[in-house]
């Protein structure tokens, strides 16, 4: 018998993979059920080896789907939920919107009737809602994001997202749901998906490729590492307060194109190329539309309340994220088979 069954929903993704890893290796007495649609962002390669633990079990679902979510409720009397599974990328969102709103919002809501509907005992409950600073909107040139911002999101993505914090909280509110939710910043690491910035810089800079910046490049950041991030929804999920919301941040600001020259400086040194190679291939491209100006968050209220801080110097976790990438080359066409490759050439002819 586990102490929880823990629903961790996005398990196979890029911050999933980490979260779910994390707490199977911590908490043997806590069962985690990884429920993942396994939609062109997340695969089992990257878990492969939780497949042996007895505390580990992995049902293909999708979260707007009535039937499978109730079904993995009933199965595994699901008593706490980490709610990570979204489409995830800003891109996607402006090209097809609706498959943000169905996944994001629509999936949320499933999840949050399924959870209202099952926990009617006197057990202890949580549903703990993975959310994204980008709710917040675009800050200009000073200034942090915290709990107390308004919400005024810009993208398909972000608008998916902010409804979907929306919806946890009348949950919580006209049903008295247990909830918490964090709204965090950039994540970068080992295991994200070929389409992202930082990936898809050390990618390009493997094949000898263009590295697409956006813009003039000048657009801000606030990088965490993932590994920190997977530590502070273990803290929030243990720690945090009922129906309080937490903002995770590495307080970490890069413009986008000192990032780009960063890692153009580390992965050539590690491929043994000379200085200079990868940096003459940067080309300013088309900018995204709407594209938000900086993020940057004030985590403070995590880090007095509940003692998290981010624990990586971000050269050396940056230099251990392209020695990763480089590495683990067959993850890499492996994931990048697919939908991945008809969705890029459709649509960024121009960038690859
Ligand atoms: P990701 O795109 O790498 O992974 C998403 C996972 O969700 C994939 O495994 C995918 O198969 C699964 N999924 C998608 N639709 C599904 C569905 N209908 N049913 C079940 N599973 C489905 O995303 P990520 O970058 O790991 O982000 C995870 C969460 O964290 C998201 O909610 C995102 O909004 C949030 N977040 C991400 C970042 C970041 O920098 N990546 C920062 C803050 C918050
Ligand atoms: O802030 C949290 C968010 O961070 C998460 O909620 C999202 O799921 C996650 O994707 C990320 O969103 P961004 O849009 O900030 O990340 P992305 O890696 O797509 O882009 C980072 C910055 O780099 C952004 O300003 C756009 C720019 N960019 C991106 C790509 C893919 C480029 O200049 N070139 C590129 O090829």
């Amino acid at each position: 018998m586990f102490d929880k069954n823990i629903l961790i929903t996005g398990g196979a993704g890029f911050i999933g993979s980490h979260v779910v890893r994390l707490m199977v290796n911590q908490y043997p007495h806590y069962r985690m059920i990884n429920f993942d649609a396994l939609t062109y962002a997340g695969n089992l390669i990257s878990l492969q080896d939780l497949e042996s633990k007895d505390n580990y079990v992995f049902v293909k679902g999708d979260i707007t789907s009535e039937q499978d979510v109730r079904q993995v409720f009933q199965q595994f009397h699901i008593t706490h939920v980490i709610h990570l599974a979204a489409e995830s990328h800003v891109d996607r969102s402006i090209l097809d919107p609706m498959a943000f709103i169905k996944t994001n919002v629509l999936g949320t809501a499933q999840l949050l009737n399924a959870a209202q509907k099952h926990w009617q005992d006197d057990k202890a409950h949580l549903f703990y809602h993975v959310s994204t600073d980008e709710v917040f909107g675009a800050l200009g040139a000073e200034g942090k994001f915290n709990e107390q911002t308004p919400y005024d999101p810009h993208s398909p993505y972000s608008a998916s997202k902010a409804s979907s914090d929306h919806l946890v909280r009348a949950y919580a509110d006209t049903y008295q749901l247990p909830v918490v939710i964090s709204n965090c910043s950039n994540n970068y690491g080992s295991h994200q998906f070929p389409e992202k910035l930082i990936p898809v810089i050390i990618q390009n800079i493997v094949d000898q490729k263009p590295l697409p910046v956006y813009g003039k490049g000048e657009n801000v950041r606030d990088w965490l590492w993932v590994e920190d991030h997977a530590r502070a929804i273990d803290c929030i999920f243990h720690n945090g307060q009922l129906g309080q919301t937490y903002c995770i941040g590495g307080n970490n600001e890069w413009k986008n194109i000192d990032l780009v020259h960063q890692l153009c400086k580390i992965t050539d040194r590690l491929l043994g190329r000379a200085e200079g190679n990868a940096a003459s291939r940067i080309q300013f491209v088309t900018d995204r539309k709407g594209h938000d100006f900086r993020y940057a968050i004030d985590a403070s209220k995590l880090e007095n309340q509940l003692n998290w801080h981010p624990t990586q110097d971000f050269e050396q976790a940056l230099t251990q994220t392209v020695k990763w990438y480089l590495d683990n080359q067959e993850w890499l066409s492996s994931v990048k088979s697919g939908d991945y490759l008809r969705y890029y050439e459709a649509n960024y002819q121009d960038r690859i």
